[in-house]
């Protein structure tokens, strides 16, 4: 399976910090919001990876990101011009997607610990694989309801009246149909290419798996100043408490077996004396270990 970080948009919302620098690459805490999805996906075991953003903002996800060979996966670049909607990601990369599955990751949402992802990926078996996720103010997401059966029976695109308060996060799992789909899409009431018509399109063939997330698992929105600040002030609690990074691409590379213990400490030191770098220092001397957390 092959993986898409869609990390574009205005960022409008947090204006003025988008004036030099994109949202996903406004700190969450002690890194680039950008991290934690990338290792997410690196932690689930994908390591051919393609990052959209705007022809503005593309250079500088290069310059922090390279072409990922530095942790033993490959990251591609495409622009996406205008923020036409999340499904025009598949669009875009078509010819990266090729005839493969592929997860797509919104650059913006934050998964912490939890095995949902990577066990959705073991079971993937063709068809759409999304997740459900419990929140306060459903209104604000795509919203999946599910009948007594806990079967999924409706998707909706931030519904005024929600039927349920089950939230579908930005990761989801497709099969390589997903790019014909999109191709049939048109645009909504907001003119956007909707990733929730896509979803939909699978739900009435009957081939969408909804995950539902557990309760105590953690989905964070950082699109806001208050939800970005909130996101850094969970990590930072985590991290303090447990000694161990959240987000860290070059641990998830490591622990997947993308490089190997000598390159990983070749590359640890070529980093400059600072936090992360005795992180990682521990990390390859096994010091202080717990155990890999999935992101
Ligand atoms: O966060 C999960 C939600 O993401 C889902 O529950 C919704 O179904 C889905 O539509 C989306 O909701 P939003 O409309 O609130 O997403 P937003 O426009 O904030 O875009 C999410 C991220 O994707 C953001 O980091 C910017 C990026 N993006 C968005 C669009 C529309 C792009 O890179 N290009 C785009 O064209």
């Amino acid at each position: 399976m092959k993986g898409i970080v869609l990390a574009g948009g205005a960022g409008s919302r947090l204006y003025p910090l988008t004036q030099v620098a994109s949202k996903q690459l406004q700190p969450v805490y002690d890194k680039p919001m950008v991290y934690y999805p990338l290792t997410v996906l690196i932690a689930a075991g994908i390591s051919q990876i393609c990052l959209i953003s705007t022809p503005n903002d593309l250079p500088r996800f290069q310059q922090l990101l390279g072409d990922g060979s530095q942790w033993g996966i490959s990251i591609e670049y495409r622009e996406q011009a205008r923020p036409e909607g999340i499904a025009q990601a598949f669009l875009i990369a078509e010819s990266f997607i090729g005839n493969d599955s592929v997860a797509l990751i919104l650059g913006d949402n934050i998964f912490l610990g939890g095995d949902a992802f990577p066990r959705a990926i073991a079971d993937f078996s063709g068809g759409a694989s999304i997740f459900a996720y419990h929140v306060n103010d459903p209104q604000r997401y795509g919203v999946v309801e599910f009948d007594a059966q806990g079967q999924a029976v409706s998707l909706e695109e931030k519904p005024v009246q929600p039927r349920s308060n089950f939230a579908v996060p930005g990761v989801y799992l497709y099969d390589h149909q997903v790019v014909e789909i999109a191709r049939k899409l048109k645009p909504s009431a907001r003119g956007e290419l909707e990733i929730t018509d896509i979803n939909k399109d699978y739900l009435h063939r009957g081939k969408l798996r909804v995950n539902r997330m557990s309760r105590g698992s953690v989905w964070l929105d950082s699109g806001t100043s208050s939800s970005l600040h909130d996101a850094s002030s969970y990590v930072q609690t985590i991290e303090k408490r447990q000694g161990v990074k959240l987000g860290c691409p070059e641990e998830a590379a490591l622990h997947r077996g993308f490089i190997s213990q000598t390159d990983f400490e070749k590359l640890v030191e070529g980093l400059p004396e600072c936090e992360y770098r005795d992180y990682l220092s521990s990390v390859a001397t096994g010091v202080g270990r717990v155990g890999f957390i999935s992101a």
